[in-house]
């Protein structure tokens, strides 16, 4: 396995989830590709935010058992895939076999093995809600694009506490919740952070990003036929926040903190 070493003497704690996904990682793979929620929900919406990505370079940050990094590549993208758990490392390694570069390695850690401005696209399909300190990504996500790159990325909505989802205390605090996955399996606790709108949006901008569109999708029609009373909820109740930016055409380097 392809593994990323970067410079710190001592990564420290694993990531957040990474408990979860080892448990979670086989049976994640299996179903997310029919799963309503990702299949008919959240892949729709992510993939309606790209542009053309024949040809380009795209980072999958975060890309778990290697989906979204299939796509792209049959798209015609020259892909990276990269990924904290070791599980999905290895089952996005054996999907993507050699059409597409896979490595080991954390967001929430400098992304040493890419240089300045060798990006044209990064996505990261709910994948922020594991890292608490976002603006230090989104810097590095800045240095590797190129001026006028994209990054596209969906997290589980911020007002989902206000449906009943999470037990949070404080809407304005970055909070470590928990919520119990009951769809892959034998039930797996999943922690995560959540967040208030404006701590979601003012760190990309702060990184130096322009906004170009945020999504809230209804669910498909694909959804509907698969799942309809989650359908029906999901028409009232948003679970996943989708944003868009840019890396303006020429900008000024912003150093992270
Ligand atoms: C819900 S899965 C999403 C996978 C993929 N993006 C998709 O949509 O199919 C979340 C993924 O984020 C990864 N992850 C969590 N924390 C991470 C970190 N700090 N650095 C890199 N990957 C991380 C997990 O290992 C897991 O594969």
């Amino acid at each position: 396995m392809a593994e990323h070493k970067n410079n710190d003497q001592e990564l420290g704690k694993p990531p957040i989830a990474q408990a979860a996904y080892d448990q979670l990682a086989e049976v994640y793979a299996a179903r997310i590709e029919t799963k309503p929620h990702n299949a008919y929900y959240e892949r729709p919406a992510t993939l309606s935010l790209l542009p053309d990505v024949n040809g380009k370079r795209v980072l999958d940050a975060g890309c778990g058992p290697g989906v979204y990094a299939e796509i792209l590549v049959d798209l015609g993208g020259e892909v990276i895939a990269m990924d904290a758990n070791p599980s999905m490392v290895r089952l996005a390694q054996a999907r993507l076999k050699n059409t597409a570069q896979v490595l080991l390695a954390r967001l929430d850690r400098p992304l040493h093995f890419l240089v300045d401005e060798s990006i044209d696209i990064v996505i990261s399909p709910l994948v922020m809600d594991y890292i608490r300190d976002w603006r230090s990504v989104f810097v590095e996500f800045n240095r590797i694009l190129i001026p006028g790159g994209l990054l596209v990325f969906s997290i589980e909505h911020p007002m989902m506490k206000y449906f009943d989802h999470y037990e949070t205390s404080n809407y304005y605090a970055v909070e470590q919740v928990s919520y119990t996955w009951r769809g892959f399996g034998t039930p797996v606790d999943v922690p995560s952070y959540r967040r208030s709108i404006s701590a979601t949006i003012n760190p990309l901008i702060e990184a130096g990003f322009l906004i170009e569109k945020v999504l809230e999708p209804l669910p498909t029609e694909d959804f509907k036929k698969n799942a309809p009373e989650d359908y029906e909820k999901l028409c009232r109740e948003p679970c996943f926040f989708f944003i868009r930016c840019s890396k303006p055409p020429s900008s000024a380097s912003i150093t992270g903190q």
